[in-house]
């Protein structure tokens, strides 16, 4: 789909890299040219990740142990690697998200979710963007939301209320940084079967089912057409979008807003009726 040099040089740095739509993204990286630098909390995860994906790709990839909820940890981390000299792009692409009734939860377990998505993402996008302000470079920031960041969705209240910050952070600083050539983005995917998000947020086959059946294109997402949006998002092609979030759901979240989406039980005979009728 893209030119094999499409990200040539360029170091990305990827929260969440080692594992799910992180790693996807990580190893489409590789093959189109780019280094990414890919964070998480698990050491041995990071580690084999990097290995499977050089070995794949034959690429360069970079890991370091990070905990984004610790902003000392974020800034000795980034001023870490841009020892190497600076990157091109940051993807908050790190979460935590469980389903649940919300009146059950405790403020840890609301902390626990926002202190990842929202608090994480805002100190990962701060620490790289006041060095390339600093440093009067350009910037890329990429961050995976999701389609109800502007929805809202029971039982994952407190992912909502974090993705919808993150949305606000990217509009607000698209502004704030474009005339510093800094842009931001985001993506909203809609289901993309992942083991972490899986294993917390589809307890039994009826949810799983039910995220194929209801979707207009009738199918989850592959993980590699989130990673070739994210890849034209990160490359220098796109250099005119700025502020945005794509969706990338098959259409899923709409067939929930429009008011006649569910006329499809309907039969023809009833179709034809309403067609005679007219007449
Ligand atoms: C209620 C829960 C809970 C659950 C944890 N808690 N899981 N409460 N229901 N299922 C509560 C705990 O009881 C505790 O509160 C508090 O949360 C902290 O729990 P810990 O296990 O100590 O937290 P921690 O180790 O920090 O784990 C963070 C996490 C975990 C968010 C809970 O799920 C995680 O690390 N996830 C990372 C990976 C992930 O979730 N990825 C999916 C992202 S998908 P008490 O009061 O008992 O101390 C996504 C997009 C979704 O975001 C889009 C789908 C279409």
């Amino acid at each position: 789909m893209f030119v094999p040099d499409l990200l040539k040089n360029k170091r990305i740095l990827i929260t969440g890299g080692g594992s799910g739509l992180g790693k996807t993204m990580a190893r489409r990286c590789m093959e189109l040219g780019a280094t990414p630098i890919i964070c998480s909390r698990r050491e041995e995860l990071l580690e084999e990740t990097a290995a499977e994906l050089a070995a794949d790709t034959g690429g360069r990839i970079e890991w370091r142990r990070l905990d984004i909820r610790d902003p000392e940890a974020v800034e000795s981390v980034v001023s870490s690697i841009w020892e190497d000299g600076p990157i091109d792009a940051l993807i908050n692409n790190a979460a935590g998200n469980f389903l649940a009734r919300t009146e059950t939860l405790s403020h840890r377990a609301v902390d626990a979710v926002i202190n990842i998505v929202l608090h994480g993402s805002t100190y990962m996008t701060l620490a790289c963007g006041k060095r390339w302000i600093d440093a009067g470079i350009s910037g890329n920031v990429l961050s995976i939301i999701t389609t109800y960041a502007w929805t809202g969705s029971a039982f994952v209240v407190p992912s909502a209320i974090a993705k919808a910050g993150v949305l606000a952070m990217t509009r607000s600083l698209a502004v704030e940084w474009g005339p510093k050539g800094i842009r931001l983005n985001a993506i909203a995917p809609g289901p993309f079967p992942t083991d972490g998000a899986w294993d917390r947020l589809v307890p039994n086959e009826k949810l799983a089912t039910a995220w194929a059946e209801r979707n207009p294109l009738g199918r989850v997402g592959d993980h590699k057409e989130l990673a070739n949006l994210a890849a034209y998002l990160l490359s220098d092609g796109s250099a005119y979008i700025n502020g945005d979030a794509i969706t990338i759901d098959g259409g899923e979240w709409l067939a929930g807003a429009g008011q006649f989406n569910f006329a499809d039980i309907l039969t023809d005979e009833e179709w034809d009726n309403i067609a005679g009728n007219k007449k």
